[in-house]
């Protein structure tokens, strides 16, 4: 599961539901630590918004709230980590989100994911959140979708990184504070503490 080469980073991969938090906790995460925060979201919008000829192909399913394709994502990702190197940890922040872009995680041998922490928020907080927040992709009919593709897609990797015992749950509905403290308290666990990183060997788990 583990089998990042000598030198790669850590990984912790950050899983949960649209408005979960996600980009919140992982820029705060980054800021306090001192860790990369690779957005697979935040990447996509802007290959669509510099009219790549990856984010024209993105483009339409970002719109319409759909996942977009796992090879088109998981190449977005290897230039994002490749921009990340010689960085201990890297927070990525919606990847993977289907199985075959965690079996491509693994293969591509880019890190060592330690730890996967899902964020777990009551379906009234993340409209509540969202409908507040007005992203173009916000609007009630395309958060049905990202909800539904969450659920259809994401959640069973859920299974897949706890069967890894890499999986921690965590309350995502408290204040960005205390979900801060929380996450970074399981980041410490596993050797993840910022400027002070602690090695715990290249192939240790979330134990
Ligand atoms: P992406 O941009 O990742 O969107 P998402 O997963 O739907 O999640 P959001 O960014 O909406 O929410 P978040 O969990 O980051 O929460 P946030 O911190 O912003 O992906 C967009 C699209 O890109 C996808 O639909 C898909 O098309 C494509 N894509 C991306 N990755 C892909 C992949 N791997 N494979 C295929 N396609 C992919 O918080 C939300 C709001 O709540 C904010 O306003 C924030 O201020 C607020 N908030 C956050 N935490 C709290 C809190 N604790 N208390 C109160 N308010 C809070
Ligand atoms: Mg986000």
């Amino acid at each position: 599961m583990t089998r990042g080469a000598n030198g790669s980073p850590s990984l912790v991969v950050v899983l949960g539901p649209p408005g979960s938090g996600k980009g919140t906790q992982c820029a705060r995460l980054a800021a306090t630590l001192g860790l990369t925060h690779v957005s697979t979201g935040d990447a996509l919008r802007d290959e669509a918004s510099h009219g790549t000829r990856l984010g024209r192909l993105a483009a339409h399913y970002l719109d319409n709230g759909d996942l977009v394709p796992d090879e088109l994502v998981i190449e977005t990702m290897m230039r994002a980590l490749a921009r990340s190197e010689g960085f201990p940890a890297v927070l990525l922040d919606g990847f993977p989100r289907t199985e075959a872009q965690a079996v491509a995680l693994e293969d591509l041998d880019l890190g060592c994911v330690r730890l996967a922490a899902a964020l777990l928020v009551s379906r009234a907080v993340l409209l509540e959140r969202l409908r507040n927040r007005g992203r173009p992709d916000d609007r009630s009919e395309i958060v049905r979708r990202r909800l539904i593709a969450y659920e259809v897609e994401t959640r069973p990797l859920l299974d897949y990184y706890a069967r890894n015992g890499l999986l921690v749950h965590v309350d995502g509905n408290r204040s960005p504070t205390e979900v801060t403290t929380t996450l970074s308290g399981h980041l410490a666990a596993v050797g993840i503490m910022g400027r002070h990183l602690v090695r715990t060997g290249t192939h240790g788990g979330a134990s």
